[in-house]
């Protein structure tokens, strides 16, 4: 997958994009991701991306010039998905990541100052916040994007199953997990993780991942399809809202 990224701020990208997963990714060739700093597309003399905004008020807002030439240059044919970050965009969820995966482009725009003018933002496809609170821009929102888009292309995760059993992916939060050793200063494994009974330990988690889901997301539950639950979960939550009534 390509990935443009048109920021102010590309030094904020580096160790995140050449670490761990994404670092590996990018070697093996299956996620390019080129960086754009907008100020280099600037045609003002002292390089401006943001001016005062029209009708006043509080700070400053980017500039069309800069941001129109920057997306001429990399993108002139709109080919990828262009994605803006803003508080005020669609929240990212796990299928929006999902869908994004299955694209060849992907064109990220991180915004600054108090915001974008307008006439740049209506080039654009979609625009995404990553949760209800405000950063001081969309860097941080972009490499989430990347981070969690990369999960569900192939060939990213050691395992092609891991993105799919996680937390959301399933529609409910993940079970725990643990680690040698069996007892660590007293505190102990749950036996069923060390019989060996596969049935058993796939039950176990099964039920752990519904009861974290219960107590943390009631409202995950209330949104699984019709078949995603089968009897004996629909028994386990029942015995549950019981005991905890
Ligand atoms: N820019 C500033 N805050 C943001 C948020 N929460 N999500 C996406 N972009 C942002």
């Amino acid at each position: 997958m390509k990935i443009d990224v048109l920021t102010l701020f590309p030094e904020m990208f580096s160790g995140v994009l050449s670490t761990s997963m994404l670092g590996r990714a990018r070697e093996k060739g299956i996620l390019d991701v080129s960086l754009h700093n907008i100020r280099e597309y600037s045609q003002s003399k002292h390089k401006n991306t943001d001016d005062y905004p029209f009708g006043g008020g509080a700070g400053m807002v980017m500039m069309p010039q800069p941001i129109f030439s920057c997306l001429d240059a990399v993108d002139p044919r709109h080919e990828a998905l262009r994605i803006v970050f803003t508080p005020r965009g669609a929240t990212l969820s796990v299928s929006m990541a999902q869908e994004f995966a299955g694209k060849e482009r992907l064109l990220l725009l991180c915004g600054h100052y108090e915001g974008i003018d307008e006439r740049a933002m209506e080039q654009m496809d979609c625009e995404l916040s990553i949760g209800d609170y405000v950063l001081t821009g969309g860097e941080l929102p972009a490499m989430v994007l990347i981070d969690c888009v990369s999960r569900f292309i192939p060939g990213v995760l050691g395992s092609s199953v891991s993105a799919e059993e996680e937390s959301f992916s399933t529609g409910l939060l993940e079970y725990p997990q643990y680690t040698r050793p069996a007892d660590y200063r007293g505190m102990a494994v749950p036996e069923v993780l060390l019989s060996g009974n596969h049935a058993h330990i796939a039950r176990w988690r099964r039920e752990e991942s519904l009861k974290l889901t219960w107590r943390r997301r009631p409202e995950l539950i209330a949104a699984l399809d019709e078949g995603e639950l089968d009897k004996r979960d629909r028994e386990f939550l029942a015995r549950l809202k019981n005991q905890e009534k």
